[in-house]
């Protein structure tokens, strides 16, 4: 395996062998030292030309806890704004010498176009609207590590802005390969025009779901990609599909909350929901690092032992 573009490169023996993988990395950031000697040497660079916070940190930290050598590419200070396009700068950069690039970018597909340019591995940091391929994967870890290695059967529903989600995308075909049923739960106006091929159900009614769900994973309403006629106002957003205290008290005692952050307090999810006994927000993160971890290994390694 070269690449790391869409959750689908990998099939379920993959998946499960990657998440495997990702336990024992949790172990080795949970040591004193987190940190092995594994891929000494390799260079991994960075390259996000959208904002982030956690994935780029999350991607970084993997790549320094197994030694690689990070360089950090981020366009705003970058030839980007001297009119470089992408295949400039992606050729260049790998003439100096890399074994990885970690892609982020606003348009589908772009990842796969740097792969077909270059000889370095490429991960999927997400694209678009389109994949986001690590976050499926941790999401998988994080509920994995609560209800054990079999999630087949488990009643997931994702809530809120699908259409512009490739969190959203990734996680319905990663569930769906490990055998958990998702549905998914939006306003109309913010589902994709069509769900072909979607292994999921739909609905726009959040309440009738609430005592029946396992997992409700919540979305950000994301209103960098927002046309004003998508969305109703974000209080009416927030009282028919917002997790909110009481919306919250009508779950089963044992369902996991989860949003794969950035999170609109008050939105998509009340604060007090965000921090309470439920939640497996700040696991996600915490996960995120040895997902990646197991992801550059399996791409850059030699297939050697972890540590
Ligand atoms: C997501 C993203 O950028 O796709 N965040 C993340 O990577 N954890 C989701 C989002 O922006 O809402």
């Amino acid at each position: 395996m070269k690449n790391l573009l869409s959750i689908t490169d990998l099939d379920r023996d993959d998946l499960e062998t990657m998440l495997s993988l990702s336990e024992d990395f949790l172990h080795v950031t949970e040591r004193d030292i987190p940190k092995v000697p594994a891929l000494q040497g390799k260079v991994v660079v960075s390259l996000f030309y959208e904002d982030s916070t956690r994935t780029r940190i999350s991607f970084e930290t993997a790549a320094k806890r197994l030694s690689c050598d990070v360089m950090s590419f981020s366009v705003g200070s970058s030839s980007v704004n001297k009119g470089e396009g992408l295949r400039d700068t992606v050729q260049t950069i790998a003439a100096m010498g890399v074994d990885a690039v970690v892609v982020r970018h606003s348009a589908a597909g772009a990842p796969n176009r740097v792969a077909s340019w270059i000889d370095a591995s490429i991960i999927n940091a997400g694209d678009g609207s389109h994949e986001h391929p690590t976050q499926a994967l941790l999401d998988l870890l994080t509920l994995r590590r609560k209800r054990g290695s079999d999630l087949s059967g488990l009643r997931v529903a994702i809530v809120g802005d699908i259409v512009h989600s490739r969190v959203a995308r990734s996680l319905v075909l990663g569930l769906d390969a490990v055998g958990a049923h998702t549905t998914l739960v939006a306003p109309p106006t913010l589902l994709p025009d069509s769900l072909e091929g979607w292994p999921v159900d739909v609905t726009h009614d959040l309440d009738s779901l609430l005592p029946e769900l396992d997992v409700l994973y919540l979305l950000r309403i994301q209103r960098e990609r927002q046309s004003a006629s998508r969305l109703p106002s974000l209080r009416e957003y927030t009282a028919r599909w917002g997790l909110t205290v009481e919306r919250a008290s009508r779950l089963k005692p044992d369902t996991l909350v989860m949003h794969p952050g950035p999170m609109n307090r008050g939105v998509e999810i009340a604060a007090e929901v965000a921090e309470g006994p439920a939640s497996l927000i700040k696991e996600q993160v915490t996960n995120g690092v040895a997902v990646r971890m197991a992801v550059l290994y399996t791409l850059l390694g030699s297939g050697g032992t972890v540590a």
